[in-house]
């Protein structure tokens, strides 16, 4: 969703701005646009519907001078993408301009009373009343840009993360958070903005992350100030980003998308680095150990999520009451914050997420907070917002994710799940010791497997453009892989755009298996581990009906392949980590349907990779 970057120091800020909305552009946007204070004190704000490039080529003949600036993408809520809702939006002086990331909800109300008072609006969005507002209490109390901030923002409902630069003070970038994320890059005499930290790494790796609720003021030659909405100061903490910038480009490899699949076998080795000891079977999780009796006496673990990270959930779900013998429920975090729903003290909540931002996770986490239950979180990006919500939790180890589809994001929430089950487990001593080394053994292996599945990539890509032709696919997947079966419908349908339905199996003959004729395609993962039998018989109902059958089958497999127009092969492995092999295939069948039918599948259209507004 929105980007945000903004610049002040020595340097000319255009080049830096450019850059910085380049390395946003995974993000999802609709819309570009800058604004820059030049040498002369002259404020030019530039725009335009399309992509960063269309905002290149619109600045390239013009004045773009400058060492104080800010720049956005725009993913448009309020509006139709547009030239005029793009942002930086202008207060009605021509003095301010602003961007901004998040909903303000009250924003209709205050647009009445400001049109009221004679003050003229250019776009269709909310974002243009903050800044209005903004101008309207400078002028109408007789206020410093400094002093009105507050007070405006004061007045809001809804998220945002703001940044404001001021043509009469241009030695000055101010910038606020509430809901949306901001951080604040601290180099040598200069400030670096971004809504994450990809347009700030090339320059310094010295980062705060700005608190809900904080003003930071960003002064040329000075030191960082902040303060809360009260005005009350808070003191800046300057911590070293763990980002290097190869992580974030695509090392040879034509989409981002296809790097984060390949990187699969070294995420998954990083994100059990350390915490796996192979000869004792022991897991160490430091969130575990820190919380350990309240986990131990959990009288119920409830997941929140959203997308893939809600997959994810599901797997864990298996997980975990298989192996830990504890009650899960699984729930999406859009519907959990806005039902009543029932929480004890005695619960933990288990928040998944990627991005570590998403609006509706967070508003779960929020509500959670007043039962008391314990807030375990599982995310990827290190110092987001959902790990400093939370009161413990682990990090997946990913590394940043930039194609919109997760990928591997998703299998390393999948292990992290696995680690956490194998701990609570070995103290609950619902598993035995050599069952757990059994597991924990069985783990290290995973990573060369799906290197192994990897090398089927060509055979893959040569299968799925046979598959260009389809309208719509059915996945189907049993117990442990029917998660798996959702996940894979859902990475069709973003990138491909064709659409896809996940089931478990069995329900195939309440519904779906109507659908079924010579033309439709259906994917089925079918190893020999679990219900391999069940599956069988739902293979044959669809052979029956003259479906195309894709399947995923354990090496060595007979059955299944006879039954199937084309299959794919997984190494075997112990039922419960099938999943993290099963998806592996799906995920480079998604991809080559997309390349196959000319499809952008690190920015699929209308969709965002941090889904920061609800
Ligand atoms: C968006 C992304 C998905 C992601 C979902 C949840 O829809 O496009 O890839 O699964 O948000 O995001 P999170 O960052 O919370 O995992």
């Amino acid at each position: 969703m929105c980007g945000i970057v903004g610049y002040i120091g020595h340097r000319q800020a255009s080049p830096i701005l450019i850059k910085g909305l380049t390395r946003l552009e995974y993000r999802g946007y609709d819309s570009a646009g800058l604004a820059l204070v030049n040498d002369n004190g002259q404020l030019s704000v530039y725009k335009t519907k399309g992509k960063v490039k269309d905002l290149e080529a619109l600045v390239a003949d013009k004045d773009t001078t400058g060492t104080v600036g800010i720049a956005h993408t725009r993913w448009a809520t309020h509006g139709e993408p547009s030239d005029r809702n793009a942002h930086p939006h202008w207060s009605e002086s021509k003095n301010l301009a602003l961007i901004h990331n998040g909903i303000i909800e009250n924003y209709q109300s205050l647009k009445t009373q400001l049109l009221a008072m004679g003050y003229h609006f250019q776009s269709d969005t909310d974002t243009e009343v903050i800044v209005q507002l903004v101008q309207y209490v400078m002028d109408s109390h007789k206020m410093s840009l400094e002093e009105a901030v507050p007070l405006a923002l004061n007045t809001l409902t809804g998220a945002y993360a703001i940044v404001i630069i001021d043509k009469e003070h241009p030695d000055r970038m101010i910038a606020a958070r509430k809901g949306s994320p901001l951080i604040i890059g601290v180099g040598d005499d200069e400030y670096l903005l971004g809504s994450d930290a990809t347009p700030i790494i090339e320059y310094t790796d010295r980062v705060v992350y700005l608190d809900e609720e904080q003003i930071a003021f960003m002064e040329r030659g000075k030191d960082l100030r902040i303060v809360d909405l009260r005005n009350v100061e808070q003191t800046p903490v300057i911590q070293r980003l763990q980002l290097d910038l190869s992580q974030i480009e695509k090392g040879g490899f034509p989409h981002f998308m296809l790097k984060e699949i390949f990187e699969q076998p070294d995420t998954l080795r990083t994100s059990m680095q350390g915490r796996l000891n192979v000869e004792t079977g022991e897991v160490k999780l430091s969130g575990v150990i820190d919380f350990r009796k309240r986990l131990l006496n959990a009288r119920r673990i409830i997941i929140c999520a959203c997308g893939t990270s809600w997959h994810a959930g599901l797997i864990g779900k298996y997980i975990i009451e298989e192996l830990a013998r504890v009650p899960v429920e699984v729930e999406y975090s859009s519907e959990f914050r806005y039902r009543n729903p029932v929480l004890y003290p005695d619960d933990v909540v288990i928040p998944i997420s990627q991005s570590g931002e998403t609006a509706d996770t967070l508003a779960a986490i929020q509500l959670s907070k007043s039962s008391g239950a314990l807030l375990f979180g599982i995310c990827n990006v290190v110092g987001s917002s959902i790990p400093r919500a939370t009161d413990t939790g682990c990090y997946t180890h990913a590394g940043p994710e930039i194609g919109v589809a997760s990928t591997k994001a998703f299998t390393a929430q999948v292990s992290t799940l696995f680690l956490l089950a194998l701990s609570i487990a070995r103290e609950k001593g619902t598993l035995s010791a050599e069952r757990e080394r059994v597991l924990v053994q069985e783990l290290q292996h995973i990573p060369g497997k799906i290197a192994k599945i990897l090398e089927q990539d060509k055979t893959i890509s040569d299968i799925a453009k046979v598959f260009t032709y389809a309208r719509n696919f059915i996945y189907l997947g049993r117990g442990y892989n029917y998660p798996v079966a959702l996940e894979g419908a859902l990475k069709l349908k973003e990138i491909s755009y064709i659409h896809a339905e996940g089931y478990p199996a069995a329900e195939m003959k309440h519904g779906p298996i109507a659908l079924i004729d010579d033309e439709m395609p259906v994917v089925v993962i079918a190893p020999k581990r679990g219900h391999y039998e069940k599956i069988l018989s739902n293979i044959q109902e669809i052979k029956a009906r003259k479906g195309r059958i894709i399947s995923v089958v354990t090496e060595g497999d007979t059955d299944v392949k006879a039954l199937s127009d084309y299959y794919f092969e997984i190494p075997d492995t112990e039922e419960c980590f099938v999943p993290l092999l099963s998806v592996i295939p799906l995920q480079l069948l998604a991809y080559h349907i997309a390349i196959a039918k000319g499809r952008d599948v690190d920015q699929p259209r209308n969709l965002a990779k941090s889904v920061t507004v609800e």
